[in-house]
C-alpha cells in the first residue's frame, strides 16, 4: 500500500478529492493536524462523496506524532517530500509499497524543515506556472507509485 500524507491542509473540497482518489487506488490518507477544516465539514465529504466512509484515514495531532507513528508502524516506507523547490523530478523514483508521498498546505507549501526530513521531489512545470493544484499534484504523484508497484489491488 502507497501512503498519501497532507501536512496541515487548509481546504476541504481538496482533502475531499484527494480522499476519493486515495479510495480509488487503495491508498491511506493521512492527515497531520492542525487542518483548516473540521473533519465533519459538508464541503469536505461533499468532495468525497460516499467514498469517505470505506476510506482508509489516519488523523496525527502533529508532524512529530505521524513522524513517531510512521517510524514505528510503517518502518520499511520511505517518506517523499511533494515541492516546488526538489531537484530530483518524481518520476525518477523508484517507489514501493509502505513509501509515504507527503504534499504541503495550499497556501505555503511545506516548510523546510520537513522537506529536509524526507526525500524531496517535483513535478515538473513549465517557467511561468508556480505550482499545480493540491489535489492534482496527489493524484499525479500516487498513481505513477501506484503505476510501479503494479497496480496492486487495482483491475
Ligand atoms: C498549491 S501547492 C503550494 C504552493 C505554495 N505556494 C508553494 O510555494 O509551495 C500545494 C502542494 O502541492 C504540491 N505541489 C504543487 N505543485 C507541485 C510541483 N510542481 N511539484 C511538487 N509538488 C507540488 C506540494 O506538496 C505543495 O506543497
Amino acid at each position: 500500500m502507497i501512503h498519501v500524507a497532507l501536512f496541515e491542509p487548509e481546504i476541504a473540497g481538496n482533502t475531499g478529492n484527494i480522499a476519493r482518489t486515495c479510495m480509488a487506488a487503495g491508498a491511506r490518507l493521512h492527515l497531520i493536524r492542525p487542518l483548516g477544516f473540521r473533519l465533519d465539514e459538508p464541503a469536505l465529504r461533499r468532495a468525497g462523496m460516499d467514498y469517505w466512509r470505506e476510506l482508509d484515514l489516519s488523523v496525527h495531532p502533529s508532524y512529530a506524532s505521524f513522524v513517531e507513528t510512521f517510524r514505528i508502524a510503517y518502518r520499511h516506507g520511505r517518506v517523499f517530500a511533494f515541492t516546488t523547490k526538489a531537484d530530483c523530478h518524481y518520476s525518477q523514483v523508484t517507489y514501493r509499497e509502505g513509501d509515504v508521498l507527503l504534499f504541503g498546505p495550499e497556501s505555503r507549501g511545506l516548510p523546510g524543515e520537513v522537506r529536509c526530513d524526507a526525500c524531496s521531489v517535483r513535478l515538473p512545470m513549465v517557467a511561468e506556472a508556480r505550482s499545480l493544484n493540491l489535489a492534482a499534484s496527489v493524484a499525479v504523484g500516487l498513481y505513477e507509485a501506484w503505476r510501479q508497484t503494479g497496480f496492486a489491488g487495482g483491475e
